[in-house]
């Protein structure tokens, strides 16, 4: 966060934006319309930390993730690693640099070659990045497949032939054998039975401690995300609306839809904790074509004044040190709602 030294920092975004022109259905002319749909997103993971990033789908996460890894160009705003500016897609520079970074999908067998056994294609981002020959390559897939809790005779299958934990195994295994400082996770369990769902965030975790790698972490799920990241940002229509440590973010949401969202997790989940009152969320879904005049959440927000609709708020700093987008953000539950 803005208010850390940036030495600190292992990857920092700064006004990250993405805009997209896109056709308006049944237009004529090939009129097109702005969709905002990452716009000014700002933050920091440090080294072995994980940032969680939540919101709804169609929010920006995906697209945001993309930026990170200079897999698509940003409109405006820098993505800076260990301190430097990543460098312009393509080069020589970027490509040394992706070993670093390294992205686990949502969908594994989309992420796999159907046609190659899955040793060889855990091996070949070092011969791609030249950075073994063949036999020390096949030697460090061999260690890592065991690192990630797959078994040597795995080697051989083809993706077809394990089940879908397995399959995010090996994704995570060929991500992993680069020795990357940052492994971006867009929904990395959410394609999972629910039954090994939790045995792949506890590799996670396990990995994190052992290799101190970082994660970016995307997920709608919020009991994971809770479970796995020191610092949550909250996104919505492609802005940054609450950002902070985890355990406070989630204990105590201050942002209206922070609210909502946590108030949707499952009880159990929330242990003994005082209840909180509960906001469903209304009103029509987000449109990134559309974004609502002032504060974007305020057709929805069950607390919106006036000023919610004329002015656009500040991602500003609480007593706490987290950052909150609203105007009421000091207003208690019960002065709001009066
Ligand atoms: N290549 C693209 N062209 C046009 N619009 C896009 C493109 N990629 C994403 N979008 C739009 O940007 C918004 C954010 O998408 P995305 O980042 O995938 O959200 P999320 O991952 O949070 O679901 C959505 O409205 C989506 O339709
Ligand atoms: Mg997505």
């Amino acid at each position: 966060m803005s208010d850390r030294p940036p030495a600190l920092a292992l990857l920092a975004a700064d006004g990250l934006t993405r805009h997209y022109r896109v056709r308006r259905p049944g237009a004529m002319f090939g009129r097109r319309d702005l969709l905002r749909a990452v716009d000014g997103v700002s933050f920091a993971i440090r080294p072995g930390q994980t940032l969680g990033l939540v919101g709804e789908s169609g929010c920006g996460k995906s697209t945001t993730a993309k930026l990170v890894l200079g897999l698509a160009p940003a409109t405006a705003g820098t993505v800076s690693f260990d301190g430097a500016p990543l460098p312009a897609i393509g080069t020589a520079a970027w490509r040394d640099l992706r070993r670093r970074m390294q992205m686990v999908f949502q969908d594994p067998l989309g992420a796999l070659d159907r046609r190659l056994a899955v040793g060889w294609q855990i091996m070949e981002p070092l011969l791609i990045h030249r950075l073994a020959g063949p036999r020390d390559a096949r030697e460090r897939a061999r260690a890592v497949m065991a690192s990630v809790g797959l078994q040597p005779h795995h080697f051989d299958r083809y993706p077809h032939e394990l089940s879908g934990g397995q399959r995010q195994r090996v994704v995570l295994a060929r991500a992993l054998i680069t020795e990357p400082r940052l492994l971006v996770c867009d929904e990395p369990i959410s394609a999972l039975d629910v039954s090994i769902q939790a045995q792949v965030v506890n590799l996670l975790l396990d990995l994190q401690e052992k290799l101190g790698v970082s994660y970016l972490f995307i997920s709608h799920d919020l009991k994971v995300v809770r479970q796995v990241s020191h610092d949550v940002a909250v996104m919505y229509l492609g802005r940054v609306v609450e950002q902070g440590e985890a355990d406070a973010l989630f204990r105590d949401p201050v942002h209206p839809y922070t609210r909502a969202l946590v108030a949707a997790i499952p009880s159990p989940a929330l242990g003994g904790e005082r209840r909180r009152e509960r906001i469903v969320l209304s009103g029509d879904p987000p449109n990134p074509i559309a974004v609502p005049a002032g504060c974007a959440f305020h057709p929805r927000c069950p607390w919106a004044v006036a000023d919610c609709k004329a002015a656009t708020p500040a991602l500003r700093p609480m007593p706490d040190g987290r950052l909150v987008a609203c105007h009421r953000a000091e207003a208690t539950p019960e002065s709001r709602a009066a």
